[in-house]
């Protein structure tokens, strides 16, 4: 299996890649794959632990020159393995992204490389995509995983065109296509799988699900579900379940990697807002009080601390509360899982099957193609999935 990923030398891709890249050298285990467990044994999932990465990034190079940056002060990984790893690191090679609709907080991170990166019509950046995927893919299984920074919303008229309009978009040059959508398109345009493990929209257009659907090509999304909203989605099926009712739920989160500094920016951080707020209706069936609030504290680097506050009511209308404390690191719980989720989208290709792949929601903050948000019962449509049974019934 291959991976081409969009944000390659961002922290969860280099996590993924050393950690990859340490079970090949037996230097560790890959460990936290839902994929291993009993019940996807005989699916004929893609080998582990090899897995070739490749793909682009704002500022092109090798995962080499950005490991050590990437991964530092996390401590996810003793500095001696990665030093051991750089030969590796060094081989993977990777090209320059596409830099449009992010807003002043990617313009940022861009630096020196924003003209390079802004520079080409919509169709031109495309076609050099698919150029570079097919490069690397060489026909193997391949799929395209973006892991880049959270882009704003898009404008909204987007929602409203169809495949033919946004071919014709491209083709104009318009410049409110933000890239989440050309990187969707070049791996429809490409054969390849699609998954977006970002809360960025581009991917998750309707002109983007029909060309998905006209092409054979999944699409599994969005918003990797990994921490506060994992543990949410967990939690609060119990509420209902004992006829208790949820007057307010307040979730608060702190992170201090790169992710958070974009998610500082409120244009960006609306994105991640959304993605994270949809859940508690969609189990509770009401939506309580509250927010869901994130802020950038840089001492946490790729750490993230969530204080989530619930009060419910029971018995004769009596009010109780609970609090819980998430310690969670970010790259550590995305790495596995997007191993996992690429491994069943080309599942769900070899299958014949195209479009949002819905019985993959429990892996995302917002499914696409379901709308069920309660972590058992996606649990249990996944393995219907596996086992052959639709994923609704
Ligand atoms: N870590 C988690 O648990 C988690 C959970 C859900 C979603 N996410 C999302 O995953 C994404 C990646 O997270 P991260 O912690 O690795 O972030 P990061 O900031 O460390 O990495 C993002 C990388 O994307 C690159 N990039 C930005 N815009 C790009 C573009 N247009 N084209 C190519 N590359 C681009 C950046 O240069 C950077 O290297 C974020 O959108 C984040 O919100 C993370």
């Amino acid at each position: 299996m291959k991976l081409w990923i969009v944000g390659a030398r961002g922290s969860i891709a280099t996590t993924l890649a050393a950690g990859v890249l340490a079970a090949q050298r037996g230097l560790a285990p890959l460990e936290a794959l839902l994929t291993e467990t009993e019940a996807f044994v005989g699916l004929g999932l893609a080998a582990l632990p090899a897995i070739d990465i490749g793909g682009c990034d704002l500022a092109p190079g090798t995962l080499a020159q950005s490991a050590h940056a990437a991964l530092a002060g996390v401590g996810t990984f003793p500095v001696a393995m990665i030093d051991a790893l750089m030969p590796d690191l060094e081989r993977i090679a990777i090209t320059r992204g596409v830099l449009r609709g992010g807003g002043a907080a990617i313009d940022a991170l861009a630096g020196d490389q924003r003209a390079a990166t802004a520079s080409g019509t919509a169709r031109e950046v495309v076609d050099r995509l698919v150029t570079d995927i097919r490069a690397f893919a060489q026909d193997e299984p391949t799929v395209v995983v973006n892991l880049a920074s959270t882009e704003p919303t898009p404008a909204a008229a987007l929602a409203d065109w169809d495949g033919a309009a946004l071919r014709r978009a491209v083709d104009d040059d318009d410049p409110r296509i933000p890239s989440s959508c050309l990187y969707a398109l070049a791996a429809i345009e490409a054969g390849c799988p699609h998954a977006n493990f970002t809360p960025s929209a581009g991917a998750s257009l309707p002109a983007i699900v029909e060309l998905a659907r006209a092409a054979g090509v999944p699409l599994a999304g969005r918003d990797g579900k990994t921490g506060e909203t994992l543990l949410k989605t967990a939690l609060a099926p119990m509420f209902p379940i004992r006829a208790l009712t949820v007057e307010g739920w307040y979730g608060t989160n702190i992170l201090g990697n790169t992710d958070g500094l974009v998610l500082a920016d409120p244009d960006n951080k609306a994105s991640k807002i959304t993605s994270k707020k949809g859940v508690l209706e969609g189990i509770l069936g009401y939506a309580p009080e509250g927010d869901v609030r994130i802020d950038y504290f840089k001492p946490l680097a790729d750490h993230k601390v969530a204080w989530n506050f619930i009060q419910f009511r029971g018995w004769g209308g009596h009010r109780m509360r609970m609090q819980f404390t998430w310690e969670g690191t970010d790259s550590v719980l995305a790495a596995p899982l997007v191993l996992d989720i690429a491994r069943l989208a080309l599942l769900a290709q070899r299958r014949g099957e195209s479009g949002p792949i819905g019985a993959l929601g429990l892996f995302f903050k917002t499914p696409e193609g379901s709308s069920e948000m309660n972590l058992y019962k996606q649990y249990d449509a996944l393995l219907r999935w596996t086992s052959g049974r639709s994923a609704a019934g």
